[in-house]
């Protein structure tokens, strides 16, 4: 059977940098507070009026990975889109990247698992290669969530957590022994899904009805997170999920070359590297500089993590998230 290999990864982040300095001005909050709780320094957001949609955004950062795995557009065989905010309510953004690459009728899917996107869309499109029915499949996530956030000091609790972007791999076909995903875990817990969601508009509570209520206190067209509940239960299952991941292939922490776990909060980061004794070497983070861009987060660090030298032939890598849903994943990648 064949295997899945990462062979080019991209990135695109929009210019405009938002600091946690910028945002005390807009709601009560301070560097201080958001540093020692998520570790985030700045975000990027996209303005308003910009070009930059998710599936724009997740078209450039799909050209660099097309770019670094030597391909061109027209290789591609598979769109696999991830992403919480489309640019419609339908259709989703996978057509408009198939559109905006100009390659021809090629399929597209959409998937909607939020933070666990990347890793849902990794296992798809794995399950694809694997059985020979495509060579070269493009797996995006990209986000843009700024627009959509209620920047009040309402909404202080959720909004300085997420910022924008864009990342993207080529994954392809492979025939070499122990090389690629070697293992892919996914699972959920819809009872837990008011936790971290936005409910309105739904198709239960639609258009018509929004604008004759037009209620100025309604925030459910905003991100709500318990962010405690939330908190509690990614660190439970980050572990859970990459240890599911070690014992299926008989592997150990230790052999972990570098895990790239979601971008959620540093501190949840950095309690999986503790409770699992991995060095600073083995994790890669850089919340620091993009907040938490949801599906976006696991390939835009992955891109930086490749262009930076920390990903070598041979490496073993280890992918995890947890989010919205509940939903939570692992990979296990021999590159
Ligand atoms: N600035 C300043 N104060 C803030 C604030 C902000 N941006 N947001 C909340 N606060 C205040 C609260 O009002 C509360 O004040 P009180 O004690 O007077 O009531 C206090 O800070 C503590 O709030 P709490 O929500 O308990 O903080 P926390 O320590 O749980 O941190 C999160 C909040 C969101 C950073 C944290 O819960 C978290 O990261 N959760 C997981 C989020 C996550 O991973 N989400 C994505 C999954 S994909």
């Amino acid at each position: 059977m064949y295997s899945t290999k990462i062979v080019g990864a991209g990135h695109y982040v929009p210019e405009n940098v938002v600091t946690n300095h910028d945002l005390e001005e807009m709601m009560d909050t301070s560097d201080a507070w958001i540093q020692e709780r998520t570790g985030i320094v700045e975000r990027r957001w996209v303005p308003r009026g910009s070009n930059d949609t998710p599936s724009v955004m997740g078209t450039k950062a799909a050209r660099m990975a097309i770019e670094k795995a030597g391909l061109t557009p027209d290789d591609i065989d598979f769109i696999v889109f991830a992403t919480l905010s489309p640019d419609y309510y339908f259709p989703g953004p996978g057509v408009q990247v198939q559109h905006q690459l100009g390659v021809k009728t090629i399929p597209a899917l959409d998937v909607r698992n939020q933070c666990s996107g990347f890793v849902y869309g990794l296992s798809v499109a794995d399950q694809f290669i694997k059985t020979g029915m495509y060579k070269n499949v493009l797996l995006i996530g990209s986000e843009l969530h700024s627009l959509g956030l209620d920047k009040t000091p309402r909404g202080r609790g959720v909004s300085v957590i997420f910022g924008d972007g864009a990342g993207a791999v080529v994954l392809q076909r492979c025939e070499e022994e122990g090389k690629g995903v070697l293992t892919t875990h996914l699972h959920s817990q819809g009872e837990f899904a008011k936790e971290l969601a936005l409910l309105g508009p739904n198709t239960t509570h639609w258009v018509d009805e929004i604008i004759a209520e037009a209620d100025p206190n309604d925030t459910s067209y905003y991100p709500y997170m318990n962010g405690n509940f939330v908190f509690k239960h990614a660190v439970t299952r980050f572990q859970e999920v990459i240890h599911e991941a070690l014992q299926t292939t008989n592997m150990q922490a230790s052999d972990i070359d570098l895990l790239i776990p979601h971008q959620a909060n540093l501190r949840i980061s950095q309690y999986i590297q503790q409770k699992m004794g991995l060095s600073n070497d083995q994790v890669f983070n850089n919340i620091q500089k993009y907040g938490n861009t949801t599906a976006a987060s696991i390939p835009i660090a992955l891109s930086e993590a490749m262009e930076g030298g920390k990903v070598n032939e041979g490496d073993l890598l280890c992918l995890a998230a947890f989010g919205s849903g509940f939903t939570w994943g692992s990979a296990l990648i021999r590159m």
